[in-house]
């Protein structure tokens, strides 16, 4: 069952390769990936461009994604070593949702931003947002982001074509979950949630032109929200991700939440922004191999926060060991005449924790 994830693993850590390289042809590439399914390969001849900016959108996730989790006992470096997504999740966690939807969300970001700076031939800015003659706000326009509604406006400049950059990265993830379980239903549905979520985080910007910015005119266009943002709101969703069930429907498995209604029947289904999972996660504490976990023994942890990374829950009550840390550091610093900064070095000792 993993073999087919495992494969298109591999092929992603092969991309990364490939951009080092960057001296390739796209037949070449197409042809010489390992496992993939028609239907990618298919795509990658289509657009060997989208699929490179789709594999740094994939490493984008990953970053995030660590960034989230610093400090948490489960911190997402199991999932992406060396910045590569090396290892796939075994267990239908929380923490698998979150790495499909980041994963999702960065590839549809990262082809949606090629797409702008004119890398890839298929796409560029949203037509349906090209520059036309100006007109009143309100419109065909949501006018929520601009600050008076007064002036006019018209759309300029390249709006992100966020559809193609998620129609991409639908049909190439996707196209990996082909087993057809509770577990293919769980990932499509996370993968969807994060591609998603780029769309509607879309902003609409403008720019005032007219005599020393007297805004007599505007300019809009729509533009991708920040990685960040992004990551901020899944890790949101993250914290309030539904626990769900496969069960027969008319046609097929579909996915229930299994919190039951008040007739004792699983009826709801979740909500198509929301991250779902199928298994309890495992408490992340110690080493399992056979669920991927390292444990959080030596791990960095701060005794006076109340955060995830604090000794307590870090440590998950094993306790820590306390080391006298000795650093040198630049201060005294004063700049003389000719801006050329001078410093002295200072020693300064601090307490380092890490768990037992
Ligand atoms: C995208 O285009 C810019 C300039 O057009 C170029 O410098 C950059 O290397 C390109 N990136 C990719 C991934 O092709
Ligand atoms: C994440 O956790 C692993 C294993 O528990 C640890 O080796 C690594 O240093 C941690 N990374 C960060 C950034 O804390
Ligand atoms: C530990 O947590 C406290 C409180 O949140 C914070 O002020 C401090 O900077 C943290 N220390 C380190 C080394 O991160
Ligand atoms: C900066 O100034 C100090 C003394 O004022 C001098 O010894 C040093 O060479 C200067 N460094 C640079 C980079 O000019």
């Amino acid at each position: 069952m993993w073999k087919n994830r495992n494969k298109f693993l591999i092929f992603l850590l092969w991309i990364m390769e490939i951009r080092l390289v960057s001296s390739f042809t796209s037949a070449i590439l197409c042809s010489r990936i390992p496992g993939l399914t028609p239907q990618q390969r298919q795509l990658c001849s289509e657009s060997p461009d989208a699929l490179i900016a789709l594999g740094e959108g994939h490493q984008m996730g990953a970053y995030e994604c660590q960034y989230q989790f610093r400090g948490h006992r489960w911190n997402c470096s199991q999932v992406w070593q060396e910045g590569v997504f090396a290892h796939v999740m075994f267990v239908g966690s929380r923490e698998a949702a979150f790495t499909y939807a980041i994963a999702s969300a960065g590839a549809a970001h990262s082809v949606t931003a090629a797409c702008a700076r004119g890398n890839i031939s298929l796409c560029g800015c949203d037509m349906r947002h090209k520059p036309t003659s100006a007109r009143r706000a309100g419109g065909d326009f949501d006018a929520s982001d601009l600050q008076s509604d007064t002036q006019p406006w018209k759309w300029g400049g390249c709006s992100a074509d966020v559809d193609f950059g998620m129609k991409f990265a639908r049909k190439f993830l996707d196209a990996r979950e082909i087993e057809g379980d509770a577990r293919t239903l769980m990932n499509l549905h996370n993968n969807r949630a994060g591609r998603k979520l780029v769309k509607n985080l879309l902003r609409t910007e403008c720019k005032c032109h007219g005599v020393s910015g007297s805004c007599v005119m505007k300019t809009c266009w729509k533009s991708l929200p920040t990685f960040r943002q992004i990551g901020e709101v899944l890790m949101r969703k993250y914290n309030k991700a539904k626990h769900v069930q496969a069960i027969k429907g008319k046609h097929g498995l579909k996915l229930v939440l299994s919190k039951k209604n008040r007739f004792g029947k699983q009826v709801h289904v979740p909500k198509r922004m929301e991250l779902v999972y199928l298994q309890a996660s495992p408490n992340y504490c110690e080493r399992n191999v056979q669920l991927g976990t390292l444990g959080t023994a030596g791990r960095f942890c701060n005794r006076t926060s109340n955060g995830p990374e604090s000794c307590d829950l870090l440590c998950c009550g094993r306790g820590y060991n306390t080391r006298q840390v000795r650093r040198g550091n630049r201060c005294r610093c004063r700049v003389n005449c000719c801006y050329n900064v001078t410093c002295d070095v200072c020693e300064e000792s601090y307490e380092e924790f890490t768990c037992k």
